[in-house]
């Protein structure tokens, strides 16, 4: 297989969600270019309305006129998440600290995945959640207080905890604490200082310091490197050639999965590395290499926990074992990933394993794949396998391509582009 070409991947879709929801909250117009155009945006976009406030159709700049902390209306309609977790978790902070209740609900997918992980703090802050179903899915009701301030230590690593906790603070007005022991992406506290809120990390402790309003700012959304990745893993699996990727976010929290190709004997760099929009961005260039397995764990995970997908199918490529563990909430992600990982390698003839918290994958090296590929709704599988399926006599088949719109609308003729 050649790859050839120059890509700017959509923007990034944690920063996306953040942009709309601080321009939401913020004092007068924020403007966000570059904003990630896919369907968990549009969630996070339509929950915003929902809630009073004029969120333009995303588009290459939008115009946000915030509402300021205390200004969202009470909905009159339940707060569609859709697919998204983050709009679910982030908004479920926002809510919880507004003189407000909202009914959230979600996909089938979504409806699966625990919030008891939020309502715990939330609820220790003052807040009270109603789920309608035994567990802890969706739909559920959050009824927003006059909130406490909160010392908490995470019990998963999980950057969407950590930032609905700090939303519900800012919002509330109330002095939050949050120790975590594997650092997460840390987005949030970048872009509320960047917003004139005094946000300490320090330790592994993030400590918001309340702050009466948040300033309006303009943000430029820089490309999303959990979707750069599936082009660095076609890259890397590639017999000739070279991808350019422009304008990735290389934020340290964000980069595990370039780390881990450059391990596994890839040929990865990043060049014009700059600081734009309060982030770190490069262009990251790969070429192939030969690719051997490697050896990731729970410290790595948090900074590739979306990436695992692909890089399991890059190890499928590569020649010995890839060991991945530590990496128990890829269970409860869009699909339990470690399941659906381990099931479609086999499923195309490659060789892994389950583990309680993550898997083995014994690499082949680069050959063609064959077989149907269950992606369970799940937009990560979905493009993980369309990159092995990329490499020529590979016929896989992908039951459900269209998902990649979660969070990669124009995935598959990007893909189409570069492969010759
Ligand atoms: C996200 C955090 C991660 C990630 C998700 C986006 C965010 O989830 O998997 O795609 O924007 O905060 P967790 O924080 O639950 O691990």
């Amino acid at each position: 297989m050649r790859v050839t070409g120059v890509l700017r991947v959509p923007g990034d879709k944690s920063i996306s969600h953040r942009a709309l929801m601080l321009g939401a909250l913020g004092d007068g117009a924020s403007r966000v270019r570059g904003v990630l155009q896919s369907l968990d945006v549009q969630s996070t976009a339509g929950v915003l309305r929902a809630l009073g406030v004029a969120v333009p159709d995303l588009g290459g700049e939008l115009v946000i006129r915030g509402v300021g902390l205390r200004g969202l209306r009470p909905p009159t309609v339940d707060l569609d998440c859709g697919n998204s977790g983050t709009t679910t978790r982030l908004m479920a902070g926002i809510v919880a600290g507004s003189p407000l209740a909202a009914r959230f609900v979600g996909d089938a997918s979504l409806s699966r995945r625990p919030m008891g992980r939020v309502a715990r703090p939330l609820g220790a802050m003052g807040a009270r959640f109603d789920f309608e179903t035994a567990g802890d899915g969706l739909p559920m009701t959050v009824h927003g207080a006059a909130l406490r301030g909160l010392t908490w230590r995470m019990e998963h690593a999980s950057a969407q905890v950590k930032s609905a906790i700090l939303l519900a603070g800012l919002v509330a007005d109330v002095p939050v604490e949050v120790h975590e022991e594997s650092p997460t992406r840390d987005h949030t506290e970048r872009m509320f200082a960047g917003r004139g809120v005094d946000v300490r990390v320090e330790g592994g402790v993030v400590t918001l310091v309340p702050a009466a309003r948040l300033d309006a700012a303009d943000q430029l959304v820089p490309g999303d490197p959990s979707s750069a990745a599936f082009f660095a893993a076609l890259a890397a699996i590639a017999d000739v050639g070279e991808l350019a990727l422009d304008d990735v976010c290389v934020n340290p929290t964000r980069a595990g999965a370039f780390h881990v190709l450059r391990r596994m004997g890839a040929r990865l760099t990043f060049e014009a590395v700059r600081s734009e929009g309060g982030e770190e961005v490069a262009r990251v260039v790969v070429a192939p290499a030969a690719l051997r397995g490697t050896v990731i764990d729970g410290r790595e995970v948090p900074s590739l926990v979306d990436e695992l997908p692909v890089i399991a199918c890059v190890a499928a490529c590569a020649e010995g074992e890839t060991r991945v563990t530590g990496a128990g909430e890829l269970r409860v992600k869009e699909s339990d990933r470690i399941t659906a990982i381990v099931d479609n390698l086999r499923a195309v003839g490659a060789e892994a394993e389950e583990l309680p918290d993550g898997f083995v994958v014994r690499g082949t090296g680069r050959r063609p794949f064959r077989g149907r590929v269950a992606t369970h709704a799940d937009h990560r599988i979905a493009m993980a396998f369309g990159v092995l399926g990329a490499i020529p006599g590979s016929e896989i088949e992908i039951d459900d391509p269209a998902c990649a719109a979660v969070s990669f609308p124009t995935f598959w003729t990007e893909l189409a582009r570069v492969v010759s």
